[in-house]
């Protein structure tokens, strides 16, 4: 999928729950004058409406929703209407338990709470489908309506006999014969051999847990399951009637889904944005919440929208923070810059009961307009109507940061070489941190996708290779390209079984170099890598390193640091080696961010790749959006002071914002020049 849509202005926003009000209609009266003074455009509706809907099998009540959207449509504001799959009614789950949910120890839950249901259960499966082909009829035409939400933050999983059939039909699939699954699940080992598919069982901690072939395929199924039910919920709202683009709103870092294996499935990626602002410092928080932002962008490589965000604080994290005057705006102005064609949020009226009536909203109980939050929320609303010509605007990165799904996965199972946390997003991050504060920007992509069309790509902590990277990332350096690799990289393949014969597998030629033990180090334990004189790259600081170092003996790579203490003091600790057109360069263990910030500046400015803006400090974020006519450059501060910087002048002009040698605390500047 992944059709070309474009809303052809920024859309603003969010969750709307009216059926928890239909006893109150003046409250729609007030609230659509309220949106409109907010420039709310945009209603996401019917998420979690399910009963009301249909409040008893096979009787329809649509006539609620169907006025609510006519009185949007006539006063401006379109609908993303909602699939209600994410939560359903009483009495399906009493007349058909199969519906619901069963853990990995094999109960079944009860009723309750939401994001509870089996995606195998044919009766769940028809009834979302004879509920989406409804709405789809009654509303797929409606020209208020612009877009699906298929369900809510699809998550989790169900160990129900129906999901281990289907697990058994799936790995039957995948490798034909029971010798070949346990070839590749090594189930030899502590004898555990399979005689016949239908003796597999989903893992549990009531049996099989440590089997990690078996835990890997597992959460795969969960993942292909996961993205057959928005297939058939996509398919329903077709032969329903509508063709408009449908959605599944994603979650922050989730290790539940490979988000990834939904590309084809969507056609825009949306997701749920919650940082917790005023925690640490506002700049890494901006940090950590660009690279969720430029993760989304990278599924699709298009404009996302942003389905939610919290207008003040968020009632389930641990503190309820309120938002600080101008935060608001520059969260939500961050997706824009980052990629995102909208600003939407959870939510637009504050339910009055159960466990969200304390969580940030447009409208709260007050019921009121005057309030501080609205302020902030309708200034959001002319920030975006002033940016509206960059909808639809692409994000064109020469830098890429791999952060691969299925790698997470493995290396979180695998035993060794230090339990409980490798670091592995810590260390995707140091590179993305690298590139982004040179004002690049960047595409988070997995190993299934291209790197064709990058400069310089990190490849961090890249455990399991597969497919075929070996493959791409050879063609990659020969043909000019700057990769880095790190230490524990390409050690197992694709069913987390172990490459004989050294590591990195298939790369050591293109780095010049074999891995050939790793030292796991205490916490609080650490080393360090000392330049090398005369070194190629002119690396000058010495700088610390733990967690991890790998012991490589190199073969024809130049060593540019070498390790400082310890047995292996003296070994090589960063290499370079030149392959083809490229270089390869090998970072053998957890450095501190300094080194990559060197090493970084230093491959940028190789690569020749073009920077706006030369000296970036610390909470100003820089980013860009093209069209085919017109290069935006964006610059946000996330510090509450105003902050010098020096801007490129020439064919850019200022074109949003104030920009006087310094951007205001919390502000942003768009600059424009002509392509
Ligand atoms: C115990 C077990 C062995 C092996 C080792 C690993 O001693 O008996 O089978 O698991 O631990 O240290
Ligand atoms: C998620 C859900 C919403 C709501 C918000 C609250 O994003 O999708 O329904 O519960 O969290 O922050």
């Amino acid at each position: 999928m992944g059709r070309e849509f474009n809303f052809g202005k920024m859309i603003h926003g969010g969750d709307y729950n009216p059926e928890q009000w239909l006893d109150f209609p003046e409250i729609l009266d007030k609230d659509i004058e309220y949106f409109k003074k907010a420039k709310i455009n945009e209603v996401s509706l019917g998420i979690f409406s399910w009963s009301v809907l249909e409040p008893c099998e096979g009787t329809y009540n649509f006539g609620w929703m169907e006025e609510i959207i006519n009185r949007l449509w006539e006063n401006g504001i379109s609908t993303i209407l909602a699939t209600p799959s994410g939560a359903r009614p009483k009495w399906m789950a009493d007349k058909y338990p199969e519906v619901l949910r069963v853990d990995a120890d094999r109960h079944r839950n009860l009723f309750g709470g939401r994001h509870n249901h089996c995606y195998t259960s044919p009766v769940y499966r028809d009834k979302v489908r004879q509920m989406n082909m409804a709405l789809s009829k009654k509303f797929g035409r409606h020209p208020g309506v612009i877009g699906w939400h298929l369900s809510n933050e699809y998550g989790g999983e169900c160990h129900c006999p129906l999901c281990q059939e289907e697990f058994r039909r799936w790995l039957k699939e995948k490798y034909g014969s029971i010798d070949a699954l346990n070839k590749a699940w090594a189930t030899t080992f502590w004898s555990h051999i399979y005689n016949d598919f239908s003796q597999i069982e989903s893992p549990s901690p009531r049996g099989e847990s440590g089997l990690h072939g078996l835990n890997l395929d597992w959460k795969r199924f969960v993942t292909d399951r996961t993205v057959d039910f928005v297939r058939h919920e996509a398919q329903a709202v077709k032969d329903g009637g509508s063709d408009l683009p449908v959605m599944i709103n994603m979650m922050y870092n989730y290790g539940g889904l490979n988000y990834h294996k939904f590309k084809d499935v969507v056609d825009i990626v949306t997701w749920d944005n919650y940082p917790t602002w005023h925690k640490g410092p506002e700049s890494l928080t901006a940090m950590d919440t660009g690279m969720q932002h430029d993760i989304m962008r990278s599924i699709l490589k298009k404009p996302f929208l942003l389905m939610e965000s919290c207008p003040s604080a968020t009632n389930w994290q641990s503190v309820s923070k309120l938002k600080k005057p101008g935060m608001l705006r520059a969260a939500s102005l961050q997706a824009v810059a980052h990629g995102s064609d909208s600003v939407q949020y959870f939510q637009l009226r504050q339910s009055r009961g159960s466990s969200e009536k304390f969580h940030g909203a447009v409208i709260d109980h007050y019921g009121g307009e005057d309030t501080r939050v609205f302020g902030e929320v309708t200034e959001v609303g002319e920030a975006l109507d002033a940016l509206g010509e960059m909808a639809g605007s692409y994000t064109s990165a020469q830098a890429a940061v791999i952060y691969d799904w299925e790698n997470r996965w493995a290396m979180e199972d695998a035993a060794g070489p230090r339990n409980k946390n490798l670091y592995y997003k810590e260390a995707v991050e140091k590179s993305y941190y690298a590139f982004r504060k040179l004002g690049l920007d960047v595409d988070v992509i997995d190993m299934e996708q291209e790197l064709d069309s990058y400069k310089i790509v990190a490849a961090p902590m890249l455990y399991m290779f597969r497919a075929g990277f070996e493959e791409k990332a050879e063609k990659f350096v020969k043909s000019g390209g700057k990769l880095i690799l790190t230490y524990w990289s390409g050690i197992v393949d694709d069913t987390d079984l172990c490459f004989l014969g050294g590591t990195p597998h298939g790369l050591m030629e293109v780095c010049g170099l074999r891995s050939t033990e790793i030292d796991g180090l205490y916490d609080g334990e650490t080393n360090c890598g000392v330049p090398v004189k005369g070194n190629g790259l002119c690396m000058t600081k010495t700088y610390t390193c733990e967690h991890l170092c790998d012991l490589v003996r190199t073969n024809g790579a130049e060593v540019l640091m070498t390790y400082g203490k310890d047995f292996y003091a003296g070994m090589p600790a960063l290499t370079c080696n030149s392959y083809g057109e490229g270089k390869a360069y090998y970072v053998c263990a957890d450095f501190e961010q300094g080194l990559y910030d060197e090493l970084y500046r230093k491959l940028v400015k190789e690569a020749g790749i073009k920077r706006y803006v030369h000296h970036i400090p610390a909470g100003i974020e820089v980013t860009s959006r093209e069209t085919e006519d017109a290069l935006y450059l964006i610059v946000q501060n996330f510090d509450p002071e105003s902050v010098e910087v020096r801007l490129p002048k020439g064919p850019f002009t200022v074109w949003y914002g104030e920009y006087d040698g310094t951007v205001k605390g919390f502000d942003m500047v768009v600059l424009k020049k002509s392509k």
